[in-house]
């Protein structure tokens, strides 16, 4: 408040997006690296050289997309104090939805009971939870949005073929979700970055099931609804990005990488990460690793990683927190938040 000619002004305040609570979903079967030996040429000394992934998380046959997200969506709104009856909209980053239409959005809006509340799926493989926060930081600066539910999920091993031994030991299945609203403080979302090069899409690709090649024997024989990569063009790709993308985000808004208190890089491969932590002279200890007890869960790695992070008390208010991510797309992008929520202001 300011004082001025005997006048009580309010000191105008930007209003930041701020996560006002998360939360995260995680199928309780784990599968190991020795049971992936059992079931393709690999190794376990293999994929922990190669790939840092001690296990992954898989979730039953009837356990779906919206399953966990729902899961996650009731942690996110409990830890924010909020009901279903506050949201405004439904965002789901997945690459893994329930079906092709209707959304998982909407699946999950009528399980929470958020009833004409918009809702929509949105698609960038594994950048699909920051690509889903962005589009809601930008709702919210419209009046007619506060306060809007975000979730990253995949249940990866529905698209895996395990016999294919180039991507079956990397992914694994789980669901996080934020609630995003307005803050009037210090903290929340201080800057974001997305991009986008098309031209790479066929180096991770599900080539089945869309309008280009709909479902047929053909296509199932050919293994055409499975994850298709190249890894070595991917790992070459998410070295550079994560790079690019965190030092946008810290040049923009005035940061040098020593500021950093949590990395929260995608978690496709430990290799990856350390090559961003190296380059960037930020230590194990500031960066999320989760990619050695959970595989890559696409859209779910980074809101799992916070909320669980949150959970253990390794999260403290005031935290500089950078995150960056890429996937199919090729898409990638990135987020930098001072962590942390307004007590007093929904
Ligand atoms: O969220 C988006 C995600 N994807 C990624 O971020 C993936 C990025 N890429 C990677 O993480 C790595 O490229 C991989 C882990 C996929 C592969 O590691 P790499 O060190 O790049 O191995 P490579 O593809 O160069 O393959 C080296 C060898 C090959 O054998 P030959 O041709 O040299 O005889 C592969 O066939 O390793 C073989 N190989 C395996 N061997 C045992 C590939 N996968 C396996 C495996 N077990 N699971």
């Amino acid at each position: 408040m300011q004082v001025i000619s005997g006048v009580i002004r309010k000191k105008v305040v930007p209003m930041k997006a701020q996560i006002k609570g998360i939360g995260h979903a995680l199928p309780d079967r784990i599968m190991t690296n020795e049971e992936l030996e059992t079931m393709v040429d690999t190794s376990t000394e293999w994929i922990i050289e190669r790939t840092g992934i001690l296990e992954r998380r898989i979730a039953g046959v009837d356990t779906a997309a919206s399953d966990l997200s729902y899961e996650a969506a009731l942690m996110a709104l409990e830890r924010s104090g909020m009901q279903a009856k506050d949201l405004d909209l439904i965002i789901v980053g997945t690459s893994t939805p329930d079906m092709l239409f209707p959304s998982t959005a909407c699946i999950v809006q009528d399980r929470l009971g958020a009833r004409n509340v918009p809702a929509f799926d949105l698609e960038a493989g594994c950048t699909g939870f920051v690509y889903s926060l962005v589009v809601a930081e930008k709702f919210l600066l419209s009046p007619e949005y506060n306060n809007i539910l975000v979730v990253g999920v995949d249940i990866c091993s529905r698209i895996i073929d395990y016999s294919d031994r180039n991507t079956c030991v990397l992914f694994g299945d789980g669901a996080g979700a934020a609630i995003l609203g307005k803050g009037s403080g210090d903290t929340g979302i201080l800057g974001t970055y997305l991009g986008a090069d098309g031209s790479g899409g066929q180096f991770l690709c599900m080539p089945g099931g869309g309008s280009a090649r709909p479902a047929s024997h053909e296509s199932v024989e050919q293994g055409l609804h499975c994850i298709k990569m190249d890894g070595s063009e991917i790992f070459r790709f998410a070295t550079r990005i994560t790079v690019d993308i965190s030092e946008k985000l810290l040049g923009a808004a005035g940061y040098k990488y020593e500021d950093v208190d949590l990395f929260v890089p995608h978690q496709s491969n430990m290799r990856i990460i350390k090559s961003a932590m190296r380059r960037m002279k930020i230590p194990e200890e500031k960066t999320v690793t989760s990619v050695k007890q959970f595989g890559n869960m696409s859209a779910a790695c980074l809101p799992v990683a916070l909320s669980i992070y949150e959970e253990e008390g390794k999260l403290q208010e005031g935290d500089l927190v950078l995150l960056a991510a890429f996937g199919a797309g090729l898409s990638y992008g990135g987020a930098l938040l001072r962590w942390g929520r307004d007590k007093d202001v929904f």
